[in-house]
């Protein structure tokens, strides 16, 4: 509905005037990250390469820092440094996504950009409805809903959403995160020969699909892709319980790799991987560029997980995207690393070469700041290695085992910490640290760890500590940050 779209644009401008000063006076903000204006933000949207532009939409509540009816919020960039922060591409304004216009993705078709997205309605006794909705744009700016083009099927509860279509062999396949009416967790497919008209296949896999026991509840977010010869599930279920090291988080986002039969419809796989070990990672979503790379970003949150503990709630502002990753197959697991544009934004090296710290706990000259990326290649290790930032965090390495401690957001007494096993133990990390958001790299990408830090804001300091001799080099950059138009 026109008019109640343009009154929802109103709202929202409205709503970014009243709390711009308060949001950009926050010390947490951040220089090198996509964040809401005001309000909420969380999954990334419909990323997708047009011409020489990537299109990150963002779901965004304006209104609130809480979830609620979702606007598509929408960034340009041509070059993963400078962007532009578009008008919202849609708003909650119709009868089939009038509680929330919920996440999707985007495609490209003879010269137009398609949005697949999830129509969320509660009805008037709060009953949820859901429809798979198309949006398509001549100019990649303004956007025409067309409505509905798929039903839920029998079989599922309205839990049924985050469509991710795809072209494979002249056909276009959507893939949507679903719930039976059992409440188990689904992936399932659609097909279709023109993008309007959508046939549904059924599921490709799922909780007790197959040889798969339990696993979860509900699945969100699903991305279907072929990296470097291998097929993989890249999915967010909710409802796996804590194990050993894994699944720590609230919700979990990770893989499985395998193989796609699109006639049964099957998907053949092997076991789940998670994405990331911090504590602060969900909803991925991928797209293919004109370079070939296969480039994820995330959402730098977790649902349900302590969300109004975060300081920045009372700044009128919560949640970031990650910065972009190239997602690369080694013939086991997914590789992930920086895209190569943030090199960009580098200063001057600052580099220390063989540094050895054997029982003590010591700064290194220079390496401190708030917007920098560190890169650190051991040559030995002691008993134990760890870096204190800020006060707050500390990555430590001991055992084989790399831990990741902070505060924990809701009760500031206690410790909470996130671990993985590295099997081949610790050779490299590189870390980008922008104000209130930590990103960790190990071993060139081999593990992640995703967290927002809230050490007090002038706080620069960084600390190594080695029990035993650790001999390491550490380059260090100051990164110059986004630009906006
Ligand atoms: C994941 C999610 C999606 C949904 C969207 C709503 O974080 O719950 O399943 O489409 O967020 O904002």
């Amino acid at each position: 509905m026109a008019e109640r779209d343009q009154e929802l644009r109103q709202l929202a401008e409205e709503e970014v005037q009243k709390h711009t000063e308060t949001v950009e006076a926050d010390p947490y903000r951040l220089n090198y990250h996509l964040m809401p204006p005001v309000g909420l933000l969380n999954d990334p949207n419909g990323f997708v390469q047009w011409g020489d532009t990537y299109h990150i939409f963002y779901q965004w509540m304006p209104f609130d820092t809480g979830h609620g009816a979702k606007f598509w919020g929408h960034y340009t960039t041509k070059d993963f440094v400078n962007y532009t922060h578009e008008k919202p591409a849609l708003t909650p304004s119709d009868w089939f996504d009038k509680n929330g216009v919920y996440s999707g993705s985007a495609i490209v078709h003879e010269e137009k950009l398609y949005l697949f997205y999830t129509g969320n309605v509660k009805d008037e006794n709060g009953n949820r409805e859901t429809y798979q909705c198309l949006a398509v744009s001549e100019d990649g700016i303004n956007f025409e809903k067309k409505g509905v083009v798929a039903e839920l099927p029998a079989g599922y509860t309205p839990h049924f959403r985050d469509p991710k279509v795809w072209e494979h062999d002249d056909h276009f396949y959507m893939v949507i995160g679903a719930q039976s009416e059992e409440e188990q967790g689904k992936a399932v497919l659609f097909r279709s020969e023109n993008l309007t008209e959508w046939d549904f296949l059924g599921p490709i896999t799922g909780s007790k699909e197959g040889n798969m026991g339990e696993f979860g509840f509900m699945w969100e977010c699903p991305d279907v892709f072929d990296l470097d010869g291998q097929e993989v599930l890249i999915v967010s279920p909710q409802g796996l319980e804590e194990d050993g090291m894994n699944y720590a988080n609230v919700y979990q986002s990770g893989y499985f790799a395998g193989e796609l039969d699109y006639q049964a419809p099957k998907l053949e796989h092997g076991a789940f991987t998670e994405l990331d070990r911090g504590f602060e990672f969900y909803a991925p979503q991928t797209t293919v560029d004109e370079k070939g790379r296969r480039i994820l970003i995330g959402w730098m949150g977790v649902p349900d997980q302590y969300e109004q503990a975060h300081p920045t709630v009372e700044k009128e502002w919560i949640h970031c995207l990650t910065i972009p990753r190239q997602l690369t197959w080694n013939g086991q697991k997914i590789i992930q690393q920086p895209l190569d544009e943030f090199k960009d934004m580098r200063g001057p090296v600052l580099l220390h070469s063989s540094i050895t710290i054997e029982n003590d706990q010591k700064a290194v000259r220079g390496i401190q700041g708030r917007s920098i990326e560190l890169n650190i290649d051991f040559e030995s290790i002691g008993e134990q290695f760890a870096i204190e930032l800020f006060q707050y965090a500390s990555l430590s390495y001991k055992d084989g085992v790399m831990t990741l401690s902070r505060p924990h957001l809701e009760d500031k007494e206690k410790t909470e910490f996130r671990r993985v096993a590295l099997p081949d133990g610790l050779n490299n990390i590189r870390m980008f640290i922008d104000h209130s958001t930590l990103e960790i790299f190990v071993n060139d990408g081999e593990e992640v760890f995703t967290s927002r830090i809230y050490p007090q804001p002038e706080e620069e300091h960084i600390l190594f500590t080695s029990l035993g001799a650790s001999t390491f080099s550490i380059e260090q950059w100051k990164l110059s940050g986004f630009q906006y138009e």
